[in-house]
């Protein structure tokens, strides 16, 4: 029998007999056994963070910064293990495994040295006459204790954006991996444990998705941040308005291509490559491709071809870029939602085809607004392109969008990327590339229905915390 991984409570390993196995998505096969932390356990944790609060928000700067540091240097010395792990338990091909430890890396040293320059600022206050000789010292103080969820997209680099910036703001966490993926955060808890930290400023607990209301409501967690479903974070603000919610959600990231963009097989490839890569299982993956009619055609056939590259099939593969969904049940929601497309008239330029929880790499033209293709978050490995007859028409269909999370705008024109920076209505535009691309230590963040609050590292502490002012009175200023 598999050894079973055990869950981490106030920065101790600790286990329960009631085990849950985790399969491979490709193919079924068992990849280990994790069991759901007791009721017990999930309160040891959340009583230890919040005891722990006070001691940690004093903890000094360098003895965050060394913690995060070492973390940082484990992922990269465990880089293969663990982007092997991401594969088995999550499906995405080795490569885009790897890529992710990667980023965890910097996620961590950012955390680190974010840790060492949070400082705060001073205010001089005698701007008016009743403040003379006063000055005020603003610093951040974190709000409380964080409820981490995160999703299994990125079983290792979202949970790290919830982990990083807590550990380098003084902030106590509760992790709580997505049940499908858990396995590469309870590594991640391995690691965690080999610093210094104080007894209950991070967990590990893995409890199903039922048991996280409960948490959620925990007074003891104000801050809950969340990544995931559009409907599950909504109802998370909906449950707990007086706390402090952050929601990274979905979205049906779009891209423009203007006709002035004279390299169409960068742009095809780049689109290929950020619709496909993890299947679409990013909230950041291209789903729609708007094209200047001056040169769609030309570029439509690129792309094609260059989604046609894409290699697919077993996901530990050196060659393969797109893997299985997460599940069979998520291929065939793809299935299902691109064949009511082609029902309402799209036509399917390449793929369409779904193998188990593999659905293949597929290009539609024509699908109406109104289908679940354009309108909704697809979450799998399906891109819409289709002709616009000017730039001002590509925006207007990007906005079109209840979401808002990233767009890219392929120009050369620097006036229209400023133009596309002010007029599109997303978290971030991202000119002369995909809306994918995320640097791990920039705000990145949705509007509309995409979330609300920003993570990356910087931006993530300072959600986590809010301004305290110190005055200071009789000083020469
Ligand atoms: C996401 O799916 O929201 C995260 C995308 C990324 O970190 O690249």
């Amino acid at each position: 029998m598999a050894p079973v991984t055990g869950y981490w409570i106030a920065g101790e390993a600790s286990r329960s007999d009631e085990t849950f196995d985790v399969h491979h998505p490709y193919d079924g096969s068992p990849v280990g056994t994790a069991c759901y932390a007791t009721d017990a356990d999930v309160e040891r944790a959340v009583a230890a963070a919040h005891a722990c609060r006070g001691e940690f928000a004093a903890l000094p700067a360098h003895a965050r910064a060394s913690a995060l540091d070492h973390v940082s240097r484990r992922l990269a010395e465990r880089a293969e293990e663990i982007a092997r792990l991401i594969t088995a338990e999550n499906g995405k091909p080795i490569f885009w495994a790897r890529a992710e430890v990667d980023r965890a890396v910097s996620t961590f040293r950012w955390g680190a040295e974010e840790a060492r320059r949070w400082s705060g600022e001073l205010q001089r206050l005698d701007t008016d006459t009743g403040a003379n000789g006063r000055m005020a010292l603003v610093r951040r103080v974190p709000r409380g204790p964080v409820l981490g969820i995160a999703p299994f997209n990125f079983p290792l680099n979202l949970a790290v954006h919830k982990v990083a910036p807590a550990l380098a703001a003084g902030v106590p966490i509760v992790l709580k991996p997505a049940p499908k993926t858990p396995l590469t955060a309870l590594v991640l808890g391995e690691i965690l444990a080999e610093t210094a930290l104080p007894t209950g400023s991070w967990s590990v607990i893995t409890t199903t998705d039922e048991k996280a209301p409960e948490l959620v409501a925990d007074p003891r967690l104000p801050v809950v941040s969340f990544t995931g479903s559009g409907p599950v974070g909504w109802s998370i603000r909906d449950a707990v308005p007086r706390k402090h919610v952050t929601l990274e959600l979905g979205g049906n990231a779009a891209v423009v291509v203007d006709s002035d963009w004279t390299d169409l097989d960068f742009a095809a490839n780049r689109i290929a490559t950020f619709a496909m890569y993890q299947a679409g299982q990013s909230c950041i993956s291209v789903q729609r491709v708007y094209v200047h009619r001056d040169v769609h055609d030309d570029f439509a056939e690129r792309l094609v071809k260059a989604v046609e590259a894409q290699g697919t099939g077993n996901p530990i593969s050196e060659e393969a870029r797109v893997g299985p969904l997460i599940d069979v049940t998520a291929a065939e929601r793809v299935e299902q939602w691109v064949g009511e497309a082609v029902d309402a008239g799209a036509e399917v330029l390449t793929g369409g085809v779904r193998d188990g929880s593999t659905y293949a790499p597929t290009v539609l033209t024509g699908a109406p607004e109104d289908s679940r293709v354009s309108c909704e978050e697809v979450f799998g490995p399906v891109l819409v392109v289709e002709p616009v007859d000017s730039v001002d028409d590509g925006f207007a269909r990007v906005n079109a969008s209840r979401y808002g999370l990233q767009a890219g705008v392929f120009t050369r024109d620097l006036q229209l990327a400023f133009r596309a920076a002010a007029e599109l209505e997303v978290g971030g535009v991202v000119i002369g590339d995909v809306p994918s691309f995320r640097a791990d230590q920039m705000p990145y963040g949705g509007v509309k229905e995409s979330g609300s609050g920003r993570e990356g590292v910087r931006a993530a502490m300072n959600d986590l915390t809010e301004e305290h002012v110190t005055v200071l009175t009789g000083i020469a200023v």
